[in-house]
């Protein structure tokens, strides 16, 4: 039996939060993010502000990408990662790679390399904008995957495994209504919607501001505004 180590002791109460969740998800959620991206032996999948790693470390052990790179700007963070790679044999014997720096000054001959990239933080339309320019060529499908807590009104969800959306680049859907994009990302999961009923986009606006107000980033809401009237 081949042994498959994605895990070991991180002990999370210790560890400091000002930079948000070193790890953010459980092993079962990134396996429905990495199962949404496809990911697979062909692949370089990417995480710009990479915490501790979780997320390369499923990529590389169990879906055994053929690269796994993380960004990440906090010292402790990267060095963090860097170890617990190390530890699991997924640095470079592996294919694991950390880099200790922002991922703004990441270079796009390497992001072009990327084919899934992770995105979990605030400043998406950057990131799409960036992507529009880097992620050009038809011939590689590559995918952005963002999540609830930070969704991306530029990206239209083409895929979703609720709480993560897929988005293909070059983007397939270059305009789209707000409304579209907001039953995308609001009537979620899809099948687990039992009414048929059409909602207007002045009701799913609002259950997209509630739901980020559980998600507690109502902060966030008026901005969401202003971004989905730009695009749409
Ligand atoms: C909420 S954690 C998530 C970690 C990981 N992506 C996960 O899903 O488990 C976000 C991380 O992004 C890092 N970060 C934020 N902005 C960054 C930037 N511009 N460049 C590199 N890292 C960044 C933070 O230091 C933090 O460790």
């Amino acid at each position: 039996m081949r042994r498959c180590r994605n895990f070991d002791d991180v002990n999370l109460e210790d560890e400091y939060w000002h930079e948000g969740n070193p790890i953010r998800f459980t092993n079962p959620e990134i396996r429905r993010m990495l199962s949404l991206a496809k990911a697979g032996k062909d692949d370089v999948f990417c995480d710009f502000g990479s915490g501790f790693g979780q997320n390369l470390i499923m990529a590389l052990t169990e879906f055994e990408v053929r690269k796994a790179i993380g960004l990440e700007f906090d010292d402790t963070r990267a060095l963090r990662s860097r170890k617990r790679m190390e530890e699991l044999g997924l640095d470079k014997r592996g294919n694991g790679k950390i880099i200790f720096g922002n991922f703004l000054d990441f270079d796009d001959a390497e992001l072009r390399k990327v084919t899934i990239l992770f995105y979990g933080l605030s400043g998406g339309d950057e990131i799409v904008t960036r992507l529009q320019k880097v992620w050009k060529d038809r011939k590689t499908r590559r995918r952005l995957i963002w999540n609830d807590w930070h969704p991306i009104p530029e990206a239209f969800p083409d895929e979703v495994d609720y709480p993560f959306f897929l988005t293909y680049f070059p983007q397939t859907k270059k305009r789209y209504s707000a409304r579209d994009w907001l039953e995308r990302v609001v009537l979620q999961p899809e099948t687990m919607t039992p009414d048929k009923i059409r909602r207007s986009e002045t009701d799913l606006w609002n259950e997209f501001v509630h739901n980020m107000d559980v998600l507690q980033f109502r902060d966030d809401v008026a901005d969401y505004r202003k971004r989905l009237r730009k695009v749409s």
